[in-house]
């Protein structure tokens, strides 16, 4: 008997439930393609129940999603609540609690996709940033003191260990003897000043990269990179960095890629359970008016299925969202400028998957 996937689904705040819908909808046809059995276990967490009920993410909860497959996740982040709480309650709660070491973001110019570099085609823009997504900056250690006074005095810790860095770099490596295009791998950093974790990143980096000869080892400051990824996109395959870096290079990646309409992220435990979801916010403005882009998230179906290994599914869903891009229907990947709605631009890839 094959295996059935259990998969926890999170639509979460503002556009949340509308881009999921539309990314359920795709999946289930391509796994009905493939063969892919699956069931769905909902969960309602987010603004609207912390809102109503104080309850974020409880135990009970974390404890059944170490017994799922993997999870879909829509957006977090609401209006009404403190910028943080849930982001922090919830987000980067599940992102530690499972151990999701990788944030893994494709940054790839799909085929009749609007860039705003001059000249760059897909050929151009086709590499994957490898963001360290359970440490750095992000790990919440720090305090405040004095505050509201004009002594007030706020620290915010980046820690890294060695074995969070070893274990970045060595996916980063691994995914880029798997990718085999230009087989070249960049750690960005900040070593120029922050000498001390930047010490122990290029240490690891070079020592490791001892193991992997054919593999060209680059390093950039984050600061260059920023401009490099505008200026040479094509020089880049795989990029490594730290959490509070690879969060900033890739929402300027995803620009490059044509918008956070079309980015996908995955916060990847490679021996555990990861969780996939568009890297752009909830967007409350746009919400519940059927104007956001879906395709961000249908892209995060497609990487949930290659990590489960069932790529022929994977494959199924990126092939129709190149085909519906390329077939230049879709006038724009900006939210209310597509020419279609959410759902609408859910059918064609949906239709696609059908007939592809
Ligand atoms: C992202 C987001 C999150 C992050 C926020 C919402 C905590 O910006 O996934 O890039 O900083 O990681
Ligand atoms: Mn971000």
């Amino acid at each position: 008997m094959s295996k059935k996937y259990k998969i926890g689904v999170m639509p979460g705040d503002g556009v949340g439930p509308e881009i999921i819908r539309e990314g359920l909808k795709v999946l289930e046809v391509a796994c009905k393609k493939t063969g892919v059995k699956y069931e769905l276990v909902h969960y309602d967490f987010g603004g609207e129940r912390y809102l109503k009920t104080g309850e974020i993410l409880p135990d009970s909860a974390l404890a059944e999603f170490r017994k799922l497959d993997a999870i879909y996740l829509g957006a977090v982040g609401h209006p009404d609540v403190q910028a943080g709480i849930l982001e922090k309650g919830l987000l980067l709660r599940t992102r530690f609690e499972l151990d999701q070491y990788i944030n893994l973001r494709p940054v790839i110019l799909y085929p009749g996709v609007y860039t705003p570099l001059k000249n760059k085609e897909p050929k151009d823009i086709n590499f994957v940033v490898v963001r360290e997504n359970t440490e750095g900056a992000y790990c919440g250690i720090g305090g405040v003191f004095k505050k509201d006074t004009k002594d007030e005095v706020a620290t915010q810790l980046d820690v890294n260990t060695y074995k969070g860095v070893e274990r970045c770099i060595r996916y980063a490596f691994e995914l880029t003897k798997k990718r085999n295009v230009k087989k070249k791998l960049m750690l960005v950093d900040k070593a120029n000043v922050l000498t001390y974790s930047g010490d122990l990143w290029q240490r690891v980096f070079y020592k490791m990269g001892e193991q992997y000869p054919d593999i060209k080892k680059e390093h950039a400051f984050v600061d260059a990179t920023c401009m490099w990824f505008v200026k040479n996109p094509d020089w880049f395959d795989v990029v490594v960095t730290n959490n509070i870096f690879g969060d900033i290079i890739t929402d300027l990646a995803a620009v490059i890629q044509g918008g956070l309409g079309v980015a996908a992220g995955g916060n990847i435990n490679p021996e555990g359970v990861s969780m996939f979801e568009p890297i752009h916010g909830s967007a409350p403005k746009y919400a519940g008016k059927n104007v956001i882009n879906p395709i961000a998230t249908i892209a995060a179906a497609a990487m949930m299925m290659d990590v489960l290994g069932e790529t022929k599914t994977a494959q199924v869903i990126e092939n129709s969202i190149k085909n519906i891009l390329s077939s230049n229907k879709i006038k724009s990947m900006d939210a209310g400028k597509m020419g279609f709605s959410t759902s609408e631009v859910g059918d064609l890839i949906t239709e696609a998957v059908v007939s592809g």
